[in-house]
């Protein structure tokens, strides 16, 4: 682990606009910097770097944050690699934290896997491009192929000579220590004899190496250049501490930036496929490298994008084996288009044997969605068979069934009901149970951890926060503008918070004569103090996950502090936190980016309206609240058909008139 002091050293010394700079040019406005967006292809600047401040937001996509925030974004490293990566710009020196014995050598382990992987790497790029032999026959096959030297490069891709211990001797000689080049695979050892033999794992094959998403080696496929039917076609390393096959997508290190530019991003199943699309211009394509998908692998993706489009050879078995991994990717809630190739071409031959506007052409215009696709296809087959045509029903409506917004389901049932001429009331039977039975398995499931929702979910209530709302439900208004006012408070916490003002207290009081009236009082406080009590007597709890989680940081500070930080905040390492403060604080910085500063007129204003605009955010969330409470009740009389409790309606009828009134007095 990074220290503490480490991590707050980098957030020192680390300038916004130096290191976006590095991305993305950058031309002065005003205070601020803009420029082009670097997630999307735009004509005019929608993104701005505020170096007052020290965050940045994307207007187009609505993304922004810290420099870190940047990194991961852009770059899509990990918080750690984030920080490693400023450390390194501004010749900051990593302290790491003390770590068990264990924890150490575990973690050395590791390390030593990867340099004696990256070393190898090296080692075969070297022999394929530099030595007789590899040019000779390894770099002759991919010529052969069609590969350009460009795609061999940008892949790293290598020879290992045909030879018993050419690459072990090498790695031995520089130092590598056996044991690790056993652990990652590259070397066999059979024991047995006098001494130990040693054997090049990859003996005679050209090599494919496998990045992470950053960028590491993390393992190896090997191709043979005969035709060898004995020998397997494709050797891979064996599963160890640093490569698990489930996890990895190949491609997706050199792919990631199209990908999340693209919004899209192409499945294929084999390392050429990807790289003859790189060599036809298209980047945005990752493998499975042969194997049944998997959860972990359609995360990979799912954070660079949301839609899928999988490619399938032109063999029909092979479709149908593959048509349920893609329920997984459903079960994400990404979408999924389908793309076929012609009988005995996959994606390698056929974008060989087309020039590259064909391939794209033929992507575009043969990519289908990927539930009209299934029934399609398994149609074929059961047009004419009530037994077959019956699980096919049960099928679709199971791919259906795992898509987890509801209109969408809705919508998908609808199309199939008209492709298959089943009734809609057939299918929507079949999913209800279908899904019924999936809460319940779910439940099961999660109870553990259910304290961690998962990051679309935050996504979800940001966006409930922004205005944009999914589901015309009932509730929706009322959820929205809970929303708005929720954010209004934090709005006013973070700008305002450290402000002392004086605040104005209606209190109910006797004149001289004994009579009831309601008198004015004036107090100092600070408008966090302030809004903290009045949220606090109420027992009033946020209910959207992103503003609670920075509202209890926001108190952790006062109570810590007794002050707000901005630049803590701003740096946070929960990026739902720092993302939402640099959201509300740049929201404040938009006009900025049209010439029209309209920051003065707000300025001088804002300090005498603040006791106001404290008193209002509170008073209308108590109004909306109350109405909530108001519905909740009538609510209750009309589904389970309980008496009405008149009382508690009169009671909060009341009080929402009271609050209406003293909104009204305060103006
Ligand atoms: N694969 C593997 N081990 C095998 C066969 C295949 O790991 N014994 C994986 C490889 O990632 C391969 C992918 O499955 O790229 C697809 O296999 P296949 O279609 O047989 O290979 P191609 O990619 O078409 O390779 P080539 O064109 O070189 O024959
Ligand atoms: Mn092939």
């Amino acid at each position: 682990m990074i220290t503490k002091q480490t991590i707050d050293r980098v957030f020192e010394t680390a300038r916004v606009e130096e290191v976006i700079g590095e991305f993305v040019q950058l031309k002065k406005a005003g205070s601020n910097f803009k420029g082009l967006s670097p997630f999307t292809d735009e004509k005019s600047p929608s993104f701005m770097v505020s170096p007052v401040k020290q965050i940045w937001k994307d207007f187009s996509t609505g993304k922004g944050g810290n420099a870190i925030s940047f990194l991961m974004e852009h770059e899509h490293y990990s918080y750690p690699e984030a920080i490693r990566w400023l450390a390194k710009k501004y010749n900051i020196e990593i302290e790491e934290t003390e770590q068990t014995d264990e924890q150490k050598q575990q973690i050395n382990e590791r390390e030593s896997m990867f340099l004696v992987s990256k070393f190898a790497k090296d080692y075969f790029h070297d022999v394929l491009m530099n030595t007789q032999q590899g040019r000779a026959i390894g770099l002759s096959y991919f010529k052969e192929r069609g590969f350009r030297e460009d795609v061999v490069e940008k892949f790293d891709l290598g020879y290992c000579k045909d030879e018993w211990d050419n690459f072990t001797k090498a790695a031995l000689s520089k130092g590598y220590d056996l044991k690790y080049l056993k652990s990652t695979g590259l070397t066999i050892v059979k024991e047995g004899g006098a001494e130990e033999k040693k054997f090049d794992r990859f003996k005679g094959r050209v090599m494919f190496p496998i990045h992470s998403m950053s960028g590491r080696i993390l393992g190896f496929g090997g191709r043979i250049l005969t035709n060898d039917k004995k020998a397997a076609k494709y050797l891979n390393s064996p599963e160890s501490d640093i490569y698990h096959k489930s996890k990895i997508l190949y491609g997706v290190y050199q792919a990631k930036k199209e990908i999340a530019k693209q919004d899209n991003c192409f499945l294929v199943e084999g390392y050429t496929d990807v790289i003859s699309f790189h060599q036809s211009g298209i980047e945005n394509v990752v493998a499975s490298s042969g194997t049944a998908l998997t959860s972990d692998q359609i995360r990979l993706v799912h954070r660079l994008t949301n839609n899928i489009t999988v490619l399938f050879d032109g063999d029909a078995a092979g479709i149908r084996a593959s048509l349920r991994g893609i329920d997984l990717i459903l079960e994400q809630g990404m979408n999924v288009k389908v793309v076929s190739f012609p009988e005995g071409e996959d994606p390698d031959s056929f974008a060989k044997s087309h020039s590259d506007v064909e391939l794209k052409e033929y992507l575009e215009t043969t990519a289908q969605d990927f539930i009209n696709f299934k029934v399609s296809l398994l149609m074929k087959d059961a047009a004419n068979d009530p037994v077959k045509k019956a699980g096919l029903i049960r099928d679709i409506v199971t791919s259906i069934s795992k898509i987890p917004d509801a209109i969408q389901r809705e919508v998908y049932i609808q199309e199939c009901a008209r492709i298959m001429d089943i009734s809609e009331r057939v299918l929507f039977s079949e999913l209800a149970q279908l899904l019924k039975k999936d809460v319940t398995n779910k439940a099961k499931q999660n109870q553990s951890n259910y304290d961690q929702p998962p990051p679309e979910y935050f996504l979800e209530q940001e966006q409930a926060a922004m205005g944009v709302v999914k589901s015309p439900g009932k509730s929706s208004e009322s959820i929205n503008q809970l929303n708005i006012l929720e954010k209004e408070i934090l709005r006013i916490l973070l700008l305002y918070g450290n402000e002392e003002v004086d605040f104005v207290n209606w209190v109910d009081g006797e004149d001289k004569q004994g009579r009831p009236i309601i008198e004015k009082e004036e107090y100092k406080n600070t408008v966090s103090n302030e809004l903290y009590l009045n949220l606090q007597e109420d027992e009033i709890e946020f209910s959207n996950e992103v503003f609670k989680t920075v509202y209890y940081e926001l108190i952790h500070q006062l109570n810590q502090e007794e002050k707000i930080s901005i630049e803590q905040l701003v740096a946070h390492e929960n990026p739902v936190i720092s993302g939402l403060v640099t959201n509300i604080l740049m929201d404040e910085e938009k006009y900025s980016l049209s010439d029209w500063e309209r920051k003065e007129i707000f300025v001088t204003s804002t300090a005498k309206i603040l006791p106001k605009l404290v008193s209002d955010a509170m008073l209308n969330l108590r109004r909306i609240l109350i109405e909530k409470k108001i519905s909740e009740v009538l609510n209750g009389i009309q589904t389970q058909q309980i008496t009405p409790d008149l009382e508690e309606i009169t009671n909060y009828t009341e009080l929402k008139k009271l609050l209406f009134d003293k909104l009204n007095r305060v103006v």
